[in-house]
């Protein structure tokens, strides 16, 4: 098997906002949680956001920080909430067992709602119950007074004008979360950017003929940018066709350190202190 790149200079304090740790490509490849922790620390990441996509991934997550958290050194947190893919899985009985968990959000380190939003792309549930889900979260974020972690994908339009709506009924919080892995266009970028939004970077940025993701990284300016592995997916390059891993999240700074003419530490001082502000753990 190929060995992924390690990244030459020793860095420090990274902060990988968005990783599935608990996802099990992670074990069919042979890494262990220890070892995915142990390379991310030797990386220098030392905060780690494990994201949930249904109510199984919720308590996965949570599990995952309960079990791990301070290995290596590295803290961990995460979130817990239904993707528009698993939209169909809704259901009251879901959101109340969600509401359990976010009562106990400092005992569990639960620091967002997330991942919630609209797919389009891959229309894995309907578009009304995505839409319908989509709201209802962005509702219990509000009222828990907790970021989201926005996915959304060929659904521009439709998420734009939900969120819309929140903000002009003033419902949508001064932090209302993260755009995760960025694909709208840098039009809209500035207009979440504006709502209070992050937005977050991640493999595809470093892709060599990705021409769109440069572009809207262009559009968002210091104190909003925020990294990411969406680990075991999307691995940057120098490390691509690997299973990612947290580890790989500094190379995401270093890309976007060469496209803002800084040094990759600088970058990494940046993005920190924005995840910091984002998950509100300053
Ligand atoms: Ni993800």
């Amino acid at each position: 098997m190929r060995e992924a790149r390690r990244y030459p200079e020793k860095l420090k304090d990274v902060f990988d906002t968005h990783a599935h740790l608990y996802d099990s490509r992670f074990e069919e490849n042979g890494m262990t949680p220890e070892m995915i922790l142990r390379n991310a620390a030797s990386s220098g990441v030392t905060r780690i956001l494990i994201p949930a996509d249904n109510e199984t991934t919720s308590l996965a997550a949570c599990e995952f920080v309960r079990k791990y958290d301070g290995t290596e050194g590295v803290e961990l947190f995460c979130s817990v909430g239904v993707h528009p893919h698993e939209a169909s899985s809704y259901s009251p009985e879901v959101e109340e067992r969600l509401l359990d968990m976010i009562k106990r959000k400092d005992e569990l380190k639960i620091r967002a709602i997330g991942e919630i939003g609209l797919d389009y792309y891959y229309d894995l549930s309907p578009r009304d119950v995505q839409k319908e889900v989509y709201r209802r979260q962005l509702e219990l974020a509000y009222e828990n007074d907790m970021p989201i972690i926005l996915h959304e994908r060929d659904a521009t339009g439709d998420s734009i004008d939900i969120l819309r709506g929140l903000y002009k009924e003033g419902r949508l919080r001064e932090n209302p979360g993260v755009c995760h892995c960025c694909t709208c266009s840098p039009e809209i970028a500035r207009e979440l950017v504006k709502m209070g939004f992050y937005i977050g970077f991640d493999g595809p940025l470093t892709f060599k003929n990705n021409k769109k993701t440069p572009s809207i990284l262009e559009n968002v300016p210091d104190d909003r940018i925020v990294i990411e592995t969406d680990s075991p997916y999307l691995t940057p390059e120098p490390n691509r066709g690997l299973t990612n891993e947290p580890a790989n999240v500094v190379w995401v700074a270093d890309k976007i350190a060469s496209l803002r003419g800084r040094t990759t530490e600088e970058i990494i001082g940046l993005t920190t202190e924005n995840a910091m502000r984002l998950y509100e753990l300053i």
